[in-house]
């Protein structure tokens, strides 16, 4: 069986609004992207899983191996001790875990994070971002071996935000698992090995990252570069027979009777320069942006 199955999940508010019969299983290894608008339901997905919404419907099956402390979560809120300062926020982590270099795990982590200088400042001299760095540093010194984020780099510089995303794939590289909520989706792409896309409420996709991008690309759409300006008469004959999307660079999709040399032998008959021509492949961001 995988290391984290949920089968059929569901959490319904008052209002009606949650997640519907949300399945999905991870193992070992992987960097789960967990995407969708703001309201889809990410952050419910993430509390029912780890039962602090109860009541749900459905099942979360853990390996038998793990217990609570393998489990680790960074919530969207900050959950921050307020009367320790930054390095016992962290170091408190570290030693619940049972890290036996607990304090060099806990400096090197600040350092990390940008956090570097400030361990004996006290959290409500912080701004929300490096409140977001203090909650993540305790994760990333944590021994648990699945770490659920959500919206860890929600207000994070790219820089940092990259240097964690770095950070956790390199962990389940090394065998860790982790659930990464966010709107970074270039980032996501990146360094995710799977997604899991839900829109309100319902999963519409989950599986590795590749199989996503290869269901919703067009692969019979084609990126023309070509020179200058198409002239009108050229985009009245061109635009016919082909679905064009934009003009410069002119992207087309071939249709089912049409043949990509069907398209390039009207383009030169139209004296079209052409410079390259690639079969459109669109990042996550881009399909997402699409979908939305
Ligand atoms: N405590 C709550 N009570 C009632 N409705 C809620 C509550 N929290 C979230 N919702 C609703 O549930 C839906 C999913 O919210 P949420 O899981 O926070 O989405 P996301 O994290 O993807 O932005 C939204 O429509 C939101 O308004
Ligand atoms: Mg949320």
């Amino acid at each position: 069986m995988s290391v984290l199955k949920v089968e059929n999940l569901s959490y319904h508010y008052e209002s009606g609004e949650g997640i519907r019969n949300i399945s999905f299983e991870v193992e070992y290894g992987d960097c789960l992207a967990l995407i969708g608008k703001s309201g889809a339901g990410k952050s419910t997905l993430m509390n029912t899983i780890l039962g602090i919404l109860p009541k749900a419907e459905g099942a979360v099956l853990v390996d038998d191996s793990l217990d609570i402390r393998d489990i680790s979560f960074s919530p969207q809120n900050q959950a921050i001790d307020w009367y320790l300062d930054v390095f016992d926020n962290v170091y408190l982590e570290a030693l619940f875990d049972g890290s036996e270099n607990g304090k060099a795990e806990t400096l090197a982590v600040l350092e990390k994070i940008g956090l570097g200088g400030k361990e004996k400042e006290d959290p409500t001299n912080l701004s929300g971002g490096q409140l977001q760095r203090v909650q993540l540093a305790r994760q990333l010194v944590s021994k648990a071996k699945i770490l659920m984020l959500d919206e860890p780099t929600s207000s994070l510089d790219v820089i940092t935000s990259e240097n964690i995303l770095n950070h956790l794939s390199s962990q389940c590289e090394d065998g860790k698992i982790c659930i990464i909520s966010s709107h970074d989706l270039d980032m996501l792409e990146k360094y995710c090995n799977k997604v899991l896309y839900i829109d309100n409420g319902e999963l519409v996709f989950f599986g590795g990252i590749d199989r996503f991008l290869k269901t919703y690309n067009h692969l019979n759409e084609y990126k023309i570069e070509h020179a200058g300006q198409l002239m009108e008469k050229a985009k009245k004959s061109i635009g016919q027979t082909f679905k064009v999307s934009e003009w410069n660079p002119l992207m087309v999709e071939i249709q089912e009777e049409q043949s990509l040399n069907m398209l390039l032998k009207l383009l030169i008959e139209q004296d079209i320069e052409i410079h390259s021509v690639e079969q459109n492949s669109r990042s996550l961001k881009e399909i997402i942006q699409l979908k939305g």
